[in-house]
């Protein structure tokens, strides 16, 4: 499991003058950054084209995101796919999300492999369809050893539904007797949910234009930076997503604690 580190993001903290992003230092990079790609279908109809149009040029738009992150050096990025919501989207939508997801994965996976990007799914996948599965399971299994970006794909995921999954986890460990009920942690809460392997989400970033989470990773946001643009998903460039990573750097984060006199700062309540 992650440990969880608390360190402050400044820009002026850095001091190892290892610049990846203008003035930003790897230092003070977020570690775990969050999309959520919205506003694909406002971005088509703005151009009197069909809602399925946005979704293909959102595609686009995540292949150069993916590889900005990864030239950064950011250690992993989780993007929201498709919801556990988003069933409710008519049927024809809902089929061309999951085509445009098995056509993704066929046609992107050796680039990023042989970019060295560990691709991940997280969401309740076993209602996917079973070849999706199967694309998804090779997909991991294809990159596993990569040191590169740990990239996160959110398919059929619930921010809800994934902390209801890993407390039924931790109850089926205390029935078994394994784990007593008043000894369960924070830490047993992080270990039961899909991103277990991840730091918790520094950076959330929603284009096209709304200013909520919408059930996306409501465990891991608690400490999150927010970083909003009204640009739509399709239209989201690499300079927007360096602009972010360099606003991010300047915010103050104090998780609940004080600034000391180190100018770092301290865990509290
Ligand atoms: C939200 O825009 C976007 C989605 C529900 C799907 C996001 C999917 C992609 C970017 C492409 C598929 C992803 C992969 C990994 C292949 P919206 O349709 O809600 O836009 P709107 O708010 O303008 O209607």
């Amino acid at each position: 499991m992650w440990k969880k580190i608390f360190a402050a993001s400044s820009l002026t903290d850095s001091s190892d003058g290892n610049k990846v992003e203008g003035n930003v230092s790897r230092d003070n990079l977020p570690q775990h950054v969050a999309i959520i790609m919205d506003g694909n279908g406002r971005w088509a109809q703005k151009q009197g084209l069909l809602r399925t149009a946005g979704h293909t040029a959102g595609v686009k738009s995540l292949k150069r995101i993916v590889r900005t992150a990864n030239d950064m050096g950011i250690v992993a990025l989780t993007v929201y796919a498709f919801s556990t919501e988003n069933w409710k989207r008519p049927p024809a939508e809902v089929n061309f999300l999951m085509k445009l997801f098995a056509e993704y994965l066929a046609k992107e996976l050796r680039e990023m492999h042989e970019e060295n990007v560990r691709l991940n799914f997280i969401g309740r996948l076993s209602e996917l369809n079973p070849a999706l599965q199967k694309q998804m399971q090779d997909a991991v299994r294809l990159t596993e050893n990569n040191t590169g970006l740990k990239f996160n794909i959110a398919a059929n995921y619930g921010g809800r539904d994934e902390l209801v999954r890993a407390f039924q986890k931790l109850a089926a460990e205390v029935q078994t007797g394994n784990l007593a009920p008043d000894t369960i942690t924070e830490e047993d809460v992080d270990a039961a949910l899909d991103t277990s392997e991840l730091p918790p989400v520094d950076l959330l970033i929603r284009p096209g234009g709304d200013l909520r989470l919408s059930n996306f990773l409501l465990w891991q946001t608690a400490y999150a930076e927010f970083w909003f643009t009204e640009t739509n998903w399709p239209d989201f460039t690499p300079e927007l997503f360096r602009q972010a990573v360099t606003d991010f750097a300047k915010r103050q984060r104090r998780f609940g604690g004080l600034k000391n006199a180190c100018g770092k700062y301290e865990q509290g309540e």
